[in-house]
């Protein structure tokens, strides 16, 4: 397994989000905080999956079969976590096609080991540890947050990618309206931190919980992203939201 990265080795371009000081000091402090969170918490991950009846894990597969995956192909999983995608991506292709997971957490990859039996590999988006024109398909889930340099990451995607590969997004939304902002944030900042607690009783499920609200909160927009996006060679990358206050999505195929 190849060592992840946890300091990035120059000072990000494109962070995808401002320092968060409540919960570390400092930007080169963030990966390491990120990394901790969920090695500790990874046990508790899924249950919060359930929170939401798994109907995630459902969507995820659908949005990829809408997205054009397709059996026999090569999926690159980024941020595999506990096997959320990559569990819906290796039905897709078949046995005729192969995932491949990577995410710098131990932790969480013991929990997708469970579930996924395809090669798992330690390592970070912004520097993968595989060779150009690899796959058909990178695949990110709910993780885009955590990479140090969203430029470094997409480039990456595109570098690992084969000509007319895809690349898809899953990340979280805020509504831009005040009335959808202010809902969304009682949802995410109070109902759900306060629910993983009641059925985890764990004080870091629930801040992962506010951790995650407070990074989707304080992300670049969908068109900082989109422009990162461009920045990496992607041509025409597009955002859709799929559920107001939840989920959206980017999308971009490489050209060639
Ligand atoms: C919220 S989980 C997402 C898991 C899964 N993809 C899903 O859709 O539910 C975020 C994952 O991102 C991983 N991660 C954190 N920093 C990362 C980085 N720089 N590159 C790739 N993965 C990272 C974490 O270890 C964690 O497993």
């Amino acid at each position: 397994m190849a060592a992840p990265e946890t300091t990035p080795p120059t000072e990000p371009k494109a962070p995808p989000h401002p320092t968060l000081s409540a919960y570390y000091a400092a930007d080169p402090e963030r990966s390491r905080y990120v990394l901790d969170l969920f090695n500790e918490t990874a046990p508790h991950y899924n249950t919060v999956e359930k929170i939401f009846g798994n109907g995630g894990l459902l969507y995820r597969r659908l949005s990829l079969r809408w997205a054009g995956l397709k059996p026999g192909m090569r999926v690159l999983d980024v941020a595999i976590g506990t096997a959320a995608v990559a569990q819906g991506a290796a039905r897709l292709v078949g046995p005729s096609g192969r995932v491949f997971g990577v995410d710098p957490s131990m932790s969480m990859m013991r929990e997708a080991r469970k579930v996924f039996g395809g090669p798992l590999t330690r390592g970070v988006a912004q520097t993968l540890p595989f060779r150009t024109g690899e796959f058909d398909f990178v695949t990110m889930g709910i993780a885009l947050r955590h990479v140090s340099d969203l430029v470094r990451a997409f480039s990456e995607y595109h570098r690992v990618l084969k000509p007319g590969g895809k690349v898809w997004i899953l990340e979280g939304h805020v509504p831009k309206s005040a009335l959808g902002h202010r809902l969304t944030r009682f949802a995410w900042k109070t109902l759900i931190p306060g629910l993983t607690l009641a059925f985890t009783r764990d004080r870091r499920a629930k801040e992962l919980m506010d951790y995650y609200w407070d990074t989707v909160e304080q992300c670049v927009p969908p068109e900082g992203i989109l422009d990162a996006m461009r920045k990496a060679g992607f041509e025409r990358p597009r955002f859709q939201v799929i559920l107001p206050g939840a989920i959206c999505e980017y999308t971009a195929t490489k050209t060639g």
